[in-house]
């Protein structure tokens, strides 16, 4: 039987953005800049890559920046008309969803991942659904989630995509070991977040987009707090891989933690650079600033 199609992402934004403080005091970490497109931009660009049509945003106290960006300017779009900037209004309107595509709900409380995720149930009702975290860009010729889809219309059943670590990272990230490390494709043995250094199944860790069967919400209704104190989506998973098989997919492009402020500046260079506009002015100033005898 074909696998149902996947219409609808999840995004979850309701994290506190603690390691971005000051700047995150007032602004939604997910509303800082990748260049001049904002994280969650990039974030929705990928799902609606993939096929993607519904967007349901899990936000939070402070976030009302995303939902106004994803909302119809009048003033700034009725300016632009007069203004003759035909370029920019156009940009505008493709990027916006259409009427009635774009959901927000409320996390109350950070209570973590799997928590954001499980607040999102009703919108999402009973088909399989995409789940993206906003902080990690993923960066490939082929969008990422579109390579998921690909696989998952060969699997069915649940997708995580995996990448390598260095070994001694393991216990900073959620784990999985899987059946044959050297395949694209490879099913899930195990999974555990955050396993103690030098007990981790494998390298491989789960970089930040899913494609999850919707009996997952059953499971994050009663999962108990785990790892940080927080509801994790990790042991979630783990409980739903006695019902139901996971595959990772080995995403094989370039990963971008924005929420940590390395993360973010390399993105912002990596993104830059592939600008035609920008490259050549962007090398000459980190020349500039390299070479320079202060540093
Ligand atoms: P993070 O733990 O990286 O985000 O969660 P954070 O809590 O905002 O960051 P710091 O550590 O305080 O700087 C990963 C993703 O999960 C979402 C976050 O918004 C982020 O996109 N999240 C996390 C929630 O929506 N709710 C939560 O309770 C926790």
């Amino acid at each position: 039987m074909a696998s149902p199609r996947i219409r609808k992402a999840i995004f979850p934004v309701a994290g506190l953005g603690t390691r971005f403080l000051p700047a995150t005091k007032a602004v939604p970490k997910e509303m800082l800049t990748v260049v001049d497109r904002p994280v969650i931009q990039h974030v929705v660009d990928e799902a609606k890559a993939a096929g993607v049509d519904q967007f349901v945003f899990v936000t939070g106290r402070n976030k009302g920046a995303i939902e106004d960006h994803f909302d119809y300017q009048f003033e700034l779009e009725r300016t632009l008309l007069e203004r003759g900037k035909d370029k920019e209004r156009i940009a505008l309107a493709h990027d916006q969803p259409g009427a009635g595509n774009a959901s927000f709900t409320r996390q109350q409380m950070p209570l973590g991942l799997g928590h954001a995720v499980w607040c999102a149930r009703e919108l999402i009702g009973h088909e399989p659904f995409a789940l993206l975290l906003p902080d990690m860009l993923h960066h490939a010729k082929t969008p990422c989630l579109a390579t998921m889809m690909a696989a998952y219309e060969k699997t069915g059943g649940n997708v995580v995509a995996v990448s390598p670590v260095p070994e001694d990272q393991t216990h900073l990230y959620g784990i999985v070991g899987v059946e044959d490390a050297r395949q694209g494709i490879s099913r899930i043995t195990t999974m555990i977040e955050k396993p103690p250094q030098g007990t981790a199944p494998s390298n491989l860790h789960i970089t930040g987009r899913y494609i999850l069967d919707p009996e997952i919400f059953e499971i994050l209704a009663e999962q108990e707090p785990g790892a940080g104190g927080e509801v994790q989506l990790t042991d979630a998973m783990v409980a739903l891989m006695q019902r139901q098989p996971f595959h990772a997919v080995t995403f094989d492009g370039d990963i971008y933690d924005c929420g940590s402020k390395i993360g973010f500046l390399a993105a912002n260079i990596a993104y830059a650079l592939e600008r035609s506009d920008l490259r050549g002015a962007l090398r000459s100033e980190i020349d500039r600033l390299t070479s320079s005898t202060k540093l």
